[in-house]
């Protein structure tokens, strides 16, 4: 087995311009897969590393000891080699909420390449992009997945993909409904052939601590997604570390996140930190709500889940179910509960703490980001007085800044745009064939910090708020989507001159997505159009990018250089409907445009 070498350096960071770059532990060695595998096959090698709970309630669960999993990850990484592929090769991950995700994330870090899962719910578009991007030659995905019942045809997705991106070699399909699917022989093989193979024994490879772990895209303020790179042995440290104490694991837990492995939380807590820590995994392939609403707290029951982690918008949507698909459930395991991906608002907290909880379980409040790689601002529990809606306080070596309107840091009590000081291990590294984006989106806003796109207060006691995100990123149900891309994708369709997206509070997803739309001259404003719209982004990206709102508009608030305005869409969207709220118009070019648009307001 490849053991881990001490390093003997730590921080070599440094956010300043000139001298700019991210590195921890630089000379140490080690191998993810090894740690979170092989470390425990001697003291716990029988005892449940990953428990499945297919999509279907009437389906057997599946259980795989770490013995199993080391078994599972060798072969996979074995298939890997086979299809060519080596260190610091990128593979792209397209499948469901099964165990080969888990087992193909590791594989690939036991051979030394690079993962890029992919979520499952991308269109075929987005995927490709991701595909190209960087520029992977090997997709591995499933025949097809299961969610709530229904079919993602995930193959014919990645052959449409296929079309878009031709440096695309090679698809393994994981056959998980056995579904009918076209496999083309010169480029497609099921994984179950190939796996039957190989052997069940797969040396680790040694990495560097600074070589690059996984790649995972995610949405910014402007342009494409970015593919945000972790490393090998400060991602790992982050992500273990986290979830040992934000979560308090004891041996013998059963953890479960309801994020898929598509997200950075699917990466850090459903894989790496719970299998770092030998903890035992729970993956769930299906939605917190069928086939009906007790379902999340079934499953609880089912597998005594200790440790739930789940996102305020799946509470609030079974919040409004009622109480009664709660108490018909035990939940007499759950001793910890947490949140991530999006404030949660006060009532949703104590809902959760006193409704699920019975009031016995520490709720912990964890705000973090992709970037971030694990937690940063959370309680610990039992050490931090908690607070319905507050993320409280700084995990260890965590430096939050706030920031005020004139760039000037905020003592004390008040609110301003967070920064975090100094680098911590399990920060990105680079955005993948970009460095100088890297530099730019996130260390220019405020020179020597490290700028997180997200507005906070800080309370007397000195516990964070997190209040939303300060830039052009909507979160939707915990999901972050680049209000550049909606609008991109609105403008690919030939009706469409120009378009302007906005975030508005929505009850359930938090926030939701309101396209202003002006239409090419010659096309007529109808229900209709609104509709295939609708249709048209999900294709282009995906249904987690479906517009709620479409509002028509003749002209969207420019300045007099052109730049749309879009403080002033954004309180029209919340339901602004006097024109002297909005502010400063005197700017605009055409200041007649917002009467208009407030007199057709879509909602
Ligand atoms: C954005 C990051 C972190 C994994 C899931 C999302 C928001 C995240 C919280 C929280 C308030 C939160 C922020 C952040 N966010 N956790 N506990 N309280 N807001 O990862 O897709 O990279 O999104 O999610 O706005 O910037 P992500």
């Amino acid at each position: 087995m490849c053991r881990n070498q001490t390093p003997t350096r730590a921080d070599e960071s440094s956010f300043a311009e000139g001298d700019f770059g991210i590195s921890w532990f630089s000379d140490g060695m080690l191998n993810v897969s090894a740690n979170c595998v092989d470390r425990h096959l001697e003291t716990r090698g029988d005892q449940a590393a990953i428990i499945w709970e297919p999509d279907d309630p009437e389906e057997p669960a599946r259980r795989f000891t770490y013995r199993q999993l080391h078994e599972e990850v060798c072969r996979f990484a074995h298939v890997l080699k086979g299809a060519g592929v080596g260190r610091g090769d990128r593979v792209t991950l397209y499948l469901p909420m099964i165990p080969e995700a888990a087992f193909a994330m590791l594989a690939c870090a036991r051979i030394g390449a690079i993962h890029s899962v992919v979520f499952g719910g991308f269109s075929p578009e987005a995927l490709a992009g991701r595909i190209s991007d960087c520029d992977s030659r090997i997709v591995i995905t499933a025949d097809e997945g299961r969610r709530g019942g229904r079919i993602v045809p995930l193959k014919r997705n990645v052959d449409a993909a296929a079309a878009l991106a031709p440096g695309l070699e090679r698809v393994i399909v994981v056959r998980a409904t056995g579904g009918d699917v076209a496999m083309d022989p010169a480029r497609d093989a099921y994984y179950d052939e190939l796996a039957a193979e190989v052997s069940a024994d797969c040396p680790a490879e040694a990495m560097a601590a600074e070589d690059p772990l996984f790649l995972l895209y995610t949405s910014g303020s402007t342009g494409k997604p970015k593919g945000v790179l972790h490393s090998t042995g400060g991602y790992l440290l982050w992500a273990a570390m986290t979830f040992d104490l934000a979560f308090d694991h004891r041996p013998g837990e059963v953890f479960w996140s309801s994020a898929d492995v598509g997200w950075v939380t699917g990466h850090s807590y459903i894989v790496y930190g719970p299998l770092a820590n030998g903890g035992t995994t729970l993956m769930f392939e299906g939605v917190p709500n069928w086939p009906t609403p007790s379902r999340i707290w079934e499953v609880v029951d089912r597998h005594r889940v200790t440790t739930l982690y789940t996102a305020p918008t799946a509470l609030r949507s079974l919040m409004k179910e009622g109480d009664e698909h709660v108490t018909r459930t035990s939940r007499a395991s759950l001793r910890l509960m947490g949140t991530v991906g999006e404030p949660i608002n006060p009532e949703a907290w104590r809902w959760y703490h006193e409704v699920v909880g019975e009031g016995r379980c520490p709720i912990v409040d964890t705000w973090w980001q992709t970037e971030t790689g694990g937690h940063m601002i959370t309680p610990l529990p039992g050490a931090t007085d908690l607070k319905p809606g507050a993320a409280t306080k700084p995990f260890f070596g965590v430096e939050p800044l706030l920031v005020d309107g004139n760039g000037v840091a905020v003592e004390g009590e008040g609110e301003g745009n967070l920064c975090i000081a100094r680098s911590w291990p399990g920060q990105a590294r680079t955005v993948w064939g970009d460095h100088e984006r890297f530099f730019q989106t996130y260390f220019t806003t405020y020179p020597g910090l490290y700028f997180t796109g997200d507005g906070c207060r800080r309370d007397a006691d000195g516990d964070y708020w997190i209040t939303g995100r300060v830039d052009d990123v909507i979160n939707v149900s915990g999901h972050r989507m680049g209000t550049a891309e909606v609008e991109s994708a609105l403008v690919l369709h030939e009706a469409v001159a120009e378009a302007a997206v906005v975030g508005f509070p929505h009850d359930i997803k938090g926030q939701g997505i309101y396209a202003y739309v002006t239409l090419n001259s010659g096309e007529e404003a109808t229900d209709e159009l609104r509709q295939a719209l609708v249709k048209w982004v999900r294709s282009e990206i995906g249904p987690i990018a479906t517009p709620d709102v479409i509002q028509f508009a003749p002209g969207l608030p420019k300045t007099r250089s052109g730049k749309i305005m879009r403080r002033i869409l954004r309180k029209i969207a919340e339901g602004e409907v006097s024109p002297q709220a909005l502010g400063d118009i005197s700017t605009l070019a055409e200041p007649a445009i917002v009467e208009e648009l407030i007199r057709n307001r879509a909602r």
